[in-house]
């Protein structure tokens, strides 16, 4: 038997990826950093029989049969990079350090530790000791897109661009050397709005966007965005990097407004909290900024620095707004020193 433990972390993009083509290709490149207190681990035990592969899925020790349709989707996609695992049987037990119901959505981490779990069995039974990053990073993103951004710590860059030479819409690509260190530790406080937040389904979030009337221009808001950001990160431009940030964020929520079906996902208190965001920036003057993904939450992003006037802020005047006043303070994780 081969058993491997792996984890790897969720991630908050700033350019956002909404809208795919072929399997898993984005239409546009995102950008995004990696979470510390926000990690899904797998636990796999292989064994190998002539048998046709046999898959079990636990979830925190409990059996989850309704999550295996994903997992064998994923083995199928990926059948060409793990080829010695196509029989026997695998018994894969997931878990999160985030709980259920905070509204972060577990597909890019679990995805993630789970591709990078697979490639190492897979390499255990050949007995190569090659690790290749890129293909670790189009595993998981052939489970679920942004994943592809969650194999590897720090800020990611997934999608073709000019902007960068090896660039790719089958792999992320780690920058972190091109960015400045004012962004090395930022901070991501995560006000949790509604538990469990209702949001799109990915799958149905991505096609609103293929007969989108503002299509066109999303297309090239997100090229132009990818743009300016990577310059604002190399120079460490954290005025750029708001208006690059907030613009994504409201526009997402945009982009779901206008499709058809439309969804509304910002709950009154998301909008309560966003004007006491500005307001504050205002009267202060900090550098603090705010995303949102696919449901209400909103992630404040600022500078480590900052944190001593930021967090009791978050504590006095947006907490009150959060379910619970439950507020999630994480920070980017970024890749160990070699
Ligand atoms: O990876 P998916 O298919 O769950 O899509 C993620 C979409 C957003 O979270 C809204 C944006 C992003 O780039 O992470």
């Amino acid at each position: 038997m081969i058993r491997t433990y792996k984890e790897a972390p969720s991630n908050i993009a700033i350019v956002k990826y909404w809208g795919k083509k072929g399997i898993q290709e984005p239409m546009n490149p995102s950008l995004s950093f990696t979470l510390s207190e926000s990690i899904s681990r797998v636990d796999i035990k292989y064994r190998h029989t002539e048998e046709k592969l046999k898959v079990e899925f636990l979830f925190e020790n409990r059996k989850k049969e309704h999550f295996l349709p994903k997992i064998m989707n994923f083995l199928e996609r990926n059948a060409k990079f793990i080829p010695n695992l196509t029989h026997g049987s695998i018994e894969i037990n997931s878990a999160n350090t985030f709980p259920h119901s905070s509204g972060i959505a577990s597909s890019a981490s679990s995805m993630a530790a789970l591709a990078k779990a697979l490639y190492s069995i897979n390499k255990t039974i050949t007995g190569s000791d090659h690790n290749d990053a890129d293909i670790v990073s189009e595993m998981a993103r052939l489970g679920s897109g942004s994943a592809g951004r969650s194999t590897q710590n720090g800020w990611v860059l997934w999608g073709e661009t000019d902007m960068l030479e090896n660039s790719s819409n089958r792999f992320g690509t780690p920058i972190n050397s091109q960015v400045h260190n004012i962004f090395h530790s930022i901070q991501d406080s995560i006000l949790v709005i509604r538990k469990g937040a209702k949001s799109v389904s990915s799958t149905v979030g991505h096609e609103l966007m293929n007969n989108h009337p503002y299509k066109d221009g999303r297309l090239n808001q997100a090229n132009k965005n990818i743009k300016t950001l990577l310059e604002a990160l190399k120079q460490g431009d954290f005025e750029t990097f708001t208006s690059v940030c907030e613009e994504e964020a409201m526009s997402l929520h945009a982009l779901m407004m206008s499709s058809s079906p439309s969804y509304t996902l910002l709950e009154p208190e998301s909008i309560h909290a966003i004007k006491r965001i500005k307001k504050f920036r205002d009267q202060h003057h900090l550098p603090l900024c705010f995303t949102l993904d696919a449901g209400p939450n909103i992630h404040l992003l600022y500078p480590k620095e900052q944190s001593k006037t930021i967090v009791p802020f978050i504590n006095e005047h947006l907490a009150p707004l959060c379910e619970e006043q439950m507020v999630i303070f994480d920070e980017i994780s970024m890749p160990k020193p070699e």
